[in-house]
């Protein structure tokens, strides 16, 4: 808990720091790989550095935390930092590495703050750091010890046994293990980190979600090439689906992620766009393997039939759920030659489908689609604790809590925690 000394002093610099914040993890991330650069070897993805999107993730996390603190400082809002935990073990993040990010992050906020940094203010902040590490560090220790692993074994060789090319963009790999070691469980909706060397020499972790359950040998997950435009094109989609053949080892880290399907025994509906079906399909996968009769209801937008990727295999584990609808939108108009349940031109329109009551929703694909359809599922009433979404990108939703958390604002925390 925040400790009363602390807790007017974060409430009074909280609107200063939120304001600031920003600069603060720019100026941090800098200092640390100025300080560390073996950190861009196989930890810190540089595509998201590049774009700032893990700077505005780090400001959002560290103001949304502290706004929960200083509105019940009896609490550590643990729940807040679930995404953050799990994605840190999918790295190996150590406890000794909060050391290193600490002394950064203070020389930060003291190289943007200056004066307004009194040792009364560096105290406060301290305390709420250190809250905020040892909540993470205590989950993640918590994620290591459940799997088995230390932060140093969550890597493994996997030789790719499949190549499949699903669209003109997305390939999907399916590896297999090449040691004699158990393979871990997975939970349906994890992903994996995959670690690939480029060809400056430097590794490169990204996270792709898991689009088959176990079956005690393979792990299969699909990667859509990010095209650039005017920025560069992404490195680790392309390395992949250019260069990754069968017969190539890869390296991957043990699943984790904290979007799950919830074994409550509720409806489901999945709703996704473009390459957000990967999640949808490993739950699938996972729920048609544990022959589930619940009523589950799978809504995806994508362009075309074409660009819809994993679509024979969402509609063959469609088919063998009794109780599963497949709906599709796409964008070029309703044509199409799979036998889906419905087939809908334009982008996905909730009310051109019969929603199960109590259902839990997952909604994975570009932020403004899942704003929009989150958006239309609370106008009609669903509660926002049955929502869950996967943001394949640093979640910036909790970044932008960050002006509606000031002290004195209504309950947005809770809104940004779903
Ligand atoms: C939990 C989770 C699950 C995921 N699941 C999947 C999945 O199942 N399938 C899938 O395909 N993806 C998935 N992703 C996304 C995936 O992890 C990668 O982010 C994606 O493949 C892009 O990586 P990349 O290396 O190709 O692009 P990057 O090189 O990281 O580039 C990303 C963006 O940054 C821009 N950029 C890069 N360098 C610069 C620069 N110097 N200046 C300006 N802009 C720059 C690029 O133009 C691009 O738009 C998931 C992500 C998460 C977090
Ligand atoms: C209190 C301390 C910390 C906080 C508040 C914090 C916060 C965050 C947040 C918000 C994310 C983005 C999660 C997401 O939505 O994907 C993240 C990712 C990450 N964190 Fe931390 N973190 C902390 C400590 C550390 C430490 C000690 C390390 C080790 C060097 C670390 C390394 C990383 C890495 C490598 C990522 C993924 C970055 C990326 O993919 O761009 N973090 N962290």
């Amino acid at each position: 808990m925040l400790s009363d000394r602390s807790r007017p002093v974060i409430e009074a610099t909280l609107p200063v720091v939120a304001e600031n914040i920003e600069e603060i993890a720019r100026r941090f991330y800098a200092h640390l790989f100025d300080a560390h650069p073996e950190l861009l070897d196989g930890t810190f993805n540089r595509g998201n550095q590049a774009e700032g999107t893990q700077q505005v993730a780090l400001a959002g996390s560290v103001a949304v935390f502290a706004s929960a603190l200083v509105k019940d400082p009896e609490q550590v809002p643990e729940h807040l930092l679930a995404r953050i935990a799990h994605k840190h073990a999918s790295l190996g993040i150590t406890p000794a590495q909060y050391d290193v990010v600490h002394d950064n992050l203070f020389w930060a906020i003291v190289d943007v703050l200056g004066p307004a940094v009194t040792p009364e203010v560096a105290a406060a902040w301290d305390e709420v750091y250190w809250l905020m590490a040892y909540a993470l560090i205590n989950m993640e220790r918590g994620l290591y010890s459940s799997r088995g692993v230390r932060p140093e074994t969550v890597w493994r060789d996997w030789e790719v046994t499949e190549r499949t090319d699903e669209t003109a963009d997305v390939v999907t790999f399916r590896v297999r293990r090449i040691d004699d070691r158990l393979v871990k469980t997975s939970l349906p909706g994890q992903y994996v980190s995959v670690r690939v060397q480029m060809p400056d020499g430097v590794r490169q972790p990204r996270q792709y979600s898991l689009t088959r359950a176990d079956d005690g040998q393979h792990r299969q997950f699909s990667v859509k090439r990010v095209r650039g435009g005017d920025k560069p094109d992404g490195e680790v989609s392309n390395q992949l689906c250019d260069r990754a053949q069968v017969g190539d080892v890869l390296t991957l880290s043990l699943p984790f992620g904290d979007v799950v399907l919830d074994d409550s025994g509720r409806p489901v509906v999945f709703l996704s766009a473009g390459i957000g079906v990967t999640p949808m399909a490993g739950m699938l996968s996972h729920l048609t393997a544990a022959g589930s009769r619940l009523p589950i209801t799978m809504l995806h937008a994508d362009v075309d039939e074409e660009s819809f990727a994993l679509r024979r295999q969402v509609l063959h584990d469609v088919r063998r759920l009794p109780g599963a609808e497949l709906h599709v939108w796409y964008e070029r108009g309703a044509h199409g030659t799979l036998p889906v349940d419905g087939l809908h031109a334009g982008t996905v329109d909730l009310d051109e489908v019969d929603l199960p009551v109590g259902a839990a929703y997952y909604l994975c694909g570009p932020l403004p689609f899942m704003r929009a359809v989150r958006g239309a599922l609370l106008d009609r009433g669903v509660p926002p604790r049955d929502i869950q979404y996967e943001v394949f990108g640093p979640d910036l939703w909790q970044a932008d809590m960050v002006t509606e958390t000031a002290p004195g604002a209504t309950d947005p925390v809770t809104e940004g925690a779903q």
